[in-house]
């Protein structure tokens, strides 16, 4: 029969239906003569149910051992599962004592408590298919990308720009006082001081010079000081840069069909139907007037011009219906100096765009951005960030185009479809202030 097995335990076939292969125990019960026991291979959640007699000295075999089993793979006569291994030998590959593993059989443990133990975690129903979730997401916003014939650009992770202008950068020289000064006294390793990156945006911006369409999917760095559920100082972004668009209409397609498409994927083989496709847009100024026509007390100011904060995302979100939800047109002041002006005094503001979803809040962030080359140039001087940004200024006197982008957060992402509260859960290694575990 067709039958879903675990893929890496068949390592291979003897004679039809004898196999060998390997996994870690998850469960054990020994019965009057047989043996039953779990294993899984982290390809799937599904274990293998596997049979012995009960004859074999199974010591050893605990939750969380690891081993090899050869036997035939037979149907099996309980409704639970299609198959099982009737094994002829199993052998203990490695052993796990379970007075010091800190998982128990048959125990469901609490994100958190799993959070303590980064190195075991994946050994954990919860974690193994979040990461399984992880690698199919990536693998769906690369096939996304690829269909729209966007071209994958690897945006360096070393770079001279604070894209964001929120200072929030990790300096990077190498380690040890004396080599950061060289024979001819140079400070800095690069000559100038070097950051980890924050967004990868100026320089797909520049692609976006010569291509209509590019995106970067890689580690971004941030230091905030932010002991959030939505922060991470490392954390994983999707950016995106169009050229020859002019509204953020445009953008808002992208961003909507990249979060349908990918979810699509994602939940290909499940039956549940996620009211992920209704959508609404408003503007800064109308979820301002939400805001202050609501009667719950905030902890900050709601005033037009503040910038909107996570309980006035995620109010936000409420108020339309708990659907996703796209705010446009922030102020100006409150965006960096790419952005593009609307021109609209004296409201001034920005032609910006963000994508709240439920129980996370922002989730993307995008704008069209500035291609008039007198508004930049004021713009930039103002900040006195002329000299430093001449090149991005040469982007709109040779060929420039109206172009526009955003920037989805992968954690944020799989938090708001998979629910999860606390976006450490949904990182392998998750980095924040005054945490670097492994
Ligand atoms: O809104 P942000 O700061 O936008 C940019 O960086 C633009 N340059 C993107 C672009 O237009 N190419 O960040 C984009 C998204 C946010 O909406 C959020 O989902 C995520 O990145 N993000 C974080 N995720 C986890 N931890 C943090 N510290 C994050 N900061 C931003
Ligand atoms: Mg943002």
């Amino acid at each position: 029969p067709e039958v879903r097995i675990c893929i890496f335990l068949i390592r291979f076939e003897r004679k039809p239906f004898e196999v060998c292969g390997n996994g870690w125990v998850r469960s054990v019960r020994p019965q009057k003569e047989n043996l039953f026991l779990h294993v899984n291979d982290g390809s799937s959640l599904q274990s293998l149910q596997v049979v012995a007699s009960s004859e074999l000295n199974h010591r050893l075999l605990t939750f969380g051992s690891a081993v090899e089993i050869s036997g035939s793979l037979v149907t099996s006569p309980s409704r639970k599962q299609e198959v099982e291994l009737q094994a002829d030998q199993i052998d203990v590959v490695g052993e796990c004592n379970p007075v010091d593993f800190p998982f128990k059989i048959k125990k469901k443990h609490g994100l958190e408590y799993i959070r303590q133990f980064p190195h075991l975690r994946c050994r954990t129903n919860a974690f193994s298919s979040l990461l399984r979730i992880r690698s199919e997401a990536t693998a769906a916003i690369q096939q996304y990308f690829k269909e729209k014939g966007f071209i994958q650009v690897h945006t360096p992770v070393l770079t001279s720009n604070d894209c964001e202008g929120a200072g929030e950068l990790f300096q990077v020289e190498p380690a040890g006082q004396e080599k950061n000064q060289d024979e001819e006294g140079h400070q800095h390793f690069f000559s100038v001081p070097a950051y980890l990156t924050v967004s990868g945006q100026l320089h797909l911006e520049v692609m976006a010079g010569a291509f209509p369409g590019v995106y970067t999917f890689g580690p971004t760095f941030r230091a905030e000081n932010s002991q959030s559920r939505r922060h991470l100082a490392e954390f994983y972004m999707v950016e995106a840069e169009i050229s020859f668009t002019q509204s953020l209409e445009d953008l808002m397609k992208v961003m909507e069909d990249l979060f349908r498409s990918t979810t699509e994927h994602l939940l290909d083989q499940c039956p549940e139907d996620v009211a992920l496709y209704h959508k609404h847009v408003i503007t800064y100024t109308e979820a301002i007037n939400i805001l202050n026509s609501s009667s719950k007390k905030f902890a900050f100011k709601t005033d037009w011009g503040c910038d909107l904060q996570t309980e006035h995302e995620k109010y936000l979100v409420k108020h339309c219906g708990d659907f996703p939800l796209f705010v446009t047109d922030y102020p100006y002041a409150l965006k960096p100096f790419y952005a593009r002006d609307n021109q609209d005094q004296p409201l001034h503001t920005a032609a910006a765009v963000d994508l709240l979803v439920p129980g996370v809040g922002e989730m993307c962030g995008g704008s069209l951005r500035e291609d008039r080359l007198d508004l930049l140039k004021t713009r930039l001087a103002q900040a006195g960030l002329d000299e430093a940004y001449g090149w991005y200024l040469d982007l709109r006197r040779f060929g420039s185009v109206p172009h526009g982008g955003f920037g989805m957060g992968f954690e944020r992402y799989l938090q708001c479809v998979l629910g999860v509260d606390n976006i450490k859960d949904v990182i392998p290694f998750p980095r924040y202030s005054r945490s670097c575990l492994l």
